[in-house]
């Protein structure tokens, strides 16, 4: 009896035993948010390290060819996500060590910004998307959009413009199109990544107003309005920590100000101190694996870090929880089983259409654009013959073909003469041949291109004395024969023109166009789409006449970004400079007139989530259909402190047919007319008139009308009791306090504390011989001045 009864508790204990192992094995699964804080603590320290790191550079084998992907863990239910390259398309397949699978080559991102076009590009999202779902791609890395701060930066191809304020639209439009599959984004590179030369190491000087309007805004808005699932920390140091280990980017901004919900992962290799990128918010560290230079693995690393305390569990749980929380949405958590198939032939016309969309139309004598194919060309210029369709690095895309510019052309049905016996019409060209050339066509098309690529800062934006003298010669046999000639740009940032657009009949930027790259350039030249593309950036007349120039790419250790908040036109149209092409210009084959500008009432109160709708009508006066994109500024029309002569706060682009006239809303909120304040540490709308501007491009302002701020007034309501030194911290307020009484008494005003406005005029007055005395002069002269302070902001 005993022994049967103990044989029946040994058995039931057993029993339970088992059970409650098993339960541990087994029950903690990742299957929802309420299941992560299980799954972290049945995590082993070993695994912990290993999630956090990713599992080096092509390693997933579930998906050959990725730029990456994270660790499996099988007995807690969470799947390997893999993440793949990039702006352009996406990057897998031969060129990366996967088998040869093909993916879209899209336009580059530079092309994409300059239609202007949301719905286009959310288009062209959608599309990156799909591609990524049916290769089993999780997150696909961008978009890439930082801010194009200098023309020689080698990546600006792959980024979107020198405007903060476009830059989040166009960014927020990606975004939303990649996401809608179930893809995730990795916005990229936060931040300030505005530089190849040096990227690993460099150190960034930049003010914190500057941080906040030009370079961390479009961040924001795509942050506060996509719901973003990942964000690339950047290689460089900005202000003294690697952007990778910076607390104050990664959890003080992103997340505490901004409510980023998603993870961070870090740029390949872009980690120095593991304890440090983990402890600052950076939640994976790619690509993980073995380190690069030394023996080890990553995660190794951060096991010991861990034993040793530089990282506590309870810190590395909260990266492990943001990585867990996106897991959770990713494709591969779902089940989803890629078909390996994706419709490429359906993105075809995607790509054709935003590339030829993109284009930029510099200039257009005589309407030498469109022709017909009745017109025989000659085609000149060694790029000619080697398009450029995209970028390199990791904008790279193994695309099925490419259409080259002469098989376009005569796709179209161009008939071309590109060469004699054999030799063709290059840089160089000899006289004999050029004769050939213009004898038997009716125009030239001459090709002059880039290429570039992470890694490397371009050197010049000059063209090449063998270019410029092929224009100038091919033109000037041409012109002899009245014939025209067409410069294209096959190009990812601006390069000088001034040596030679004289000699040009037609300018067009063709960018680099994608995969359809030869049929897109053919479409705009038959007129079949009328060119709608503008200039994103400025086209500076000189690199010398660059804000940046002279801290560009700095020394080896550090960077100034001297110009502040002066990038782009904000430098040159406050400096009033001379440029090349305006930022936001661009021809059409026809033409539009903007009248009635409007706006629904005149006044914004700052205090109230408060808008003005400003309305415009665009009326189409030539004879064919086209596209204009209407571009509206915002002056401060007086401030307390420097601001740029007028920012980009609204645009919209329509399609118009002869005669057709439609109208283009826009908003403006609080944010549109806000500088950051890096005293209240916040973005302050002052009260005082603002002047709304319109127009086709930051040099051709249209129409204009004022608007007021109001409910902010405290600071400039000046009365005899204002505090004078809280006024002279304004130095518009100082700028006419001095006009009457004089520049030394301002200047000495410095000295007078908190005095009252009245008392330090009374004052003034007593040490100014002209004044003193003059009692009625005196008194109307605080009213004249006090009156003209309170105008200018009410
Ligand atoms: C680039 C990133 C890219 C990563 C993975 C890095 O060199 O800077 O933009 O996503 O490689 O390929």
């Amino acid at each position: 009896m005993k022994k049967i009864f103990n044989k029946k508790i040994i058995s039931l204990f057993l029993l339970v035993f088992l059970s409650t192992f098993a339960f541990g094995q087994e029950l903690v699964k990742l299957t929802d948010e309420a299941s992560i804080d299980k799954v972290i603590k049945a995590m082993t320290l070993e695994e912990k390290a290993k999630f956090v790191t990713g599992m080096g550079m092509n390693a997933s084998k579930r998906v050959p060819g990725t730029a990456g992907n994270t660790y499996e863990i099988k007995r807690l239910g969470i799947p390997e996500i893999v993440v793949s390259d990039g702006p352009a398309g996406l990057r897998i397949g031969g060129i990366t060590g996967g088998k040869e699978t093909y993916a879209t080559a899209f336009p580059i991102p530079a092309a994409l910004a300059s239609t202007w076009d949301l719905d286009l590009i959310n288009k062209v999202g959608v599309a990156m998307g799909k591609e990524s779902k049916a290769f089993g791609v999780d997150i696909l890395l961008g978009p890439a959009f930082n801010i194009k701060r200098d023309p020689l930066n080698g990546r600006n191809f792959e980024y979107f413009t020198e405007d903060p304020y476009l830059n989040g639209r166009l960014a927020l439009a990606i975004t939303n199109g990649i996401q809608s599959q179930g893809v995730g984004v990795s916005l990229k590179h936060y931040a300030v990544n505005n530089q190849e030369t040096n990227r690993m190491n460099i150190n960034e000087i930049v003010s914190e107003r500057a941080l906040r309007e030009i370079y961390l805004s479009a961040f924001e808005y795509v942050v506060k309005n996509g719901n973003p699932w990942t964000i690339m920390s950047a290689y460089p140091s900005v202000n003294g920590e690697f952007a990778s280990q910076n607390k104050y980017l990664l959890t003080d901004i992103l997340r505490n100000e901004w409510g980023f919900n998603g993870f961070v992962m870090s740029d390949w290799f872009a980690v120095k101190d593991v304890s440090k990128a983990l402890n600052a918010g950076n939640d994976l560290i790619m690509p993980g694996g073995a380190k690069w230079g030394t023996s080890g693995e990553t995660a190794d690393d951060v096991l010991e870090a861990l034993k040793n305390g530089k990282i506590k569990e309870e810190d590395i749980d909260k990266n492990i929880k943001s990585i867990l929380k996106i897991v959770l949405k990713s494709l591969s958590f779902k089940g989803n089983v890629p078909s390996n198939s994706p419709n490429l032939k359906e993105n075809v016309e995607i790509v054709r259409q935003s590339a030829a969309e993109g284009m930029v139309l510099l200039k257009n004598e005589d309407k030498t654009m469109p022709f017909d194919t009745s017109k025989k060309v000659a085609l000149f210029g060694k790029n000619a013959f080697d398009y450029v369709t995209g970028g390199g690095g990791s904008s790279q895309v193994n695309a099925a073909y490419r259409v080259q510019l002469l098989e376009g052309l005569t796709n179209t049905g161009y008939k071309v003469i590109s060469e004699n016996n054999g030799v063709k019409f290059a840089e160089g060209i000899k006289d004999s041949d050029l004769e050939i050339a213009v004898k038997n066509s009716d125009i030239a098309v001459i090709s002059i291109g880039r290429n570039s690529t992470e890694g490397n800062d371009n050197f010049t934006m000059e063209t090449t004395k063998e270019e410029t003298d092929l224009i100038k010669k091919v033109s000037e046999a041409y012109h002899k024969m009245g014939k025209k000639v067409v410069v294209l740009l096959n190009i990812g940032a601006p390069i000088e023109t001034e040596d030679w657009k004289d000699y040009a009949d037609s300018i067009l930027i063709t960018w680099q166009p994608g995969q359809e790259a030869g049929n897109a350039v053919a479409d705009v030249i038959s007129g079949k789409v009328n060119p709608s593309g503008k200039l994103t950036e400025t086209f500076p007349v000189r690199y010398k006449d660059v804000p940046s120039y002279g801290n560009f790419p700095g020394t080896k250790t550090t960077v100034y970004y001297g110009e502040g908040i002066y990038v782009g036109y904000r430098y040159y149209d406050t400096k009033d400079l001379k440029v090349q092409y305006p930022f936001g210009f661009g021809m059409s084959y026809t033409t539009f007139k903007y009248s009635n500008l409007k706006v629904d009432k005149n006044s914004l109160d700052v205090t109230k989530n408060d808008k003005i709708k400003v309305t415009v009508d665009i009326t189409n006066t030539g004879k064919i259909k086209g596209k204009e994109t209407v571009q509206l500024y915002i002056t401060q029309n007086i401030s307390s402190i420097d601001r740029p002569e007028k920012e980009l706060k609204g645009f919209g682009k329509v399609e118009l047919a002869p005669n057709e006239t439609k109208t283009v809303t826009m908003y403006i909120e609080k944010r549109d007319l806000s500088y950051y304040d890096v005293n209240v540490k916040d973005w302050v709308a002052e009260a005082g008139k603002y002047t709304i501007k319109v127009g086709a491009s930051s040099r051709d302002i249209k129409l204009t009308t004022e608007i007021k701020a109001i409910g902010n007034t405290d600071k400039y309501l000046v009365t005899e009791n204002s505090s004078w030194s809280k006024l002279q911290e304004n130095k518009n307020i100082s700028k006419i306090v001095a006009k009457y009484i004089g520049y030394n008494a301002v200047v000495e005003a410095v000295w007078f504390g908190d005095k009252t406005f009245g008392k330090f005029l009374t004052e003034q007055y007593e040490k100014n011989t002209e004044l003193k005395g003059n009692v009625e002069k005196q008194s109307k002269l605080t009213k004249e001045i006090i009156d003209e302070i309170n105008k200018m902001y009410n």
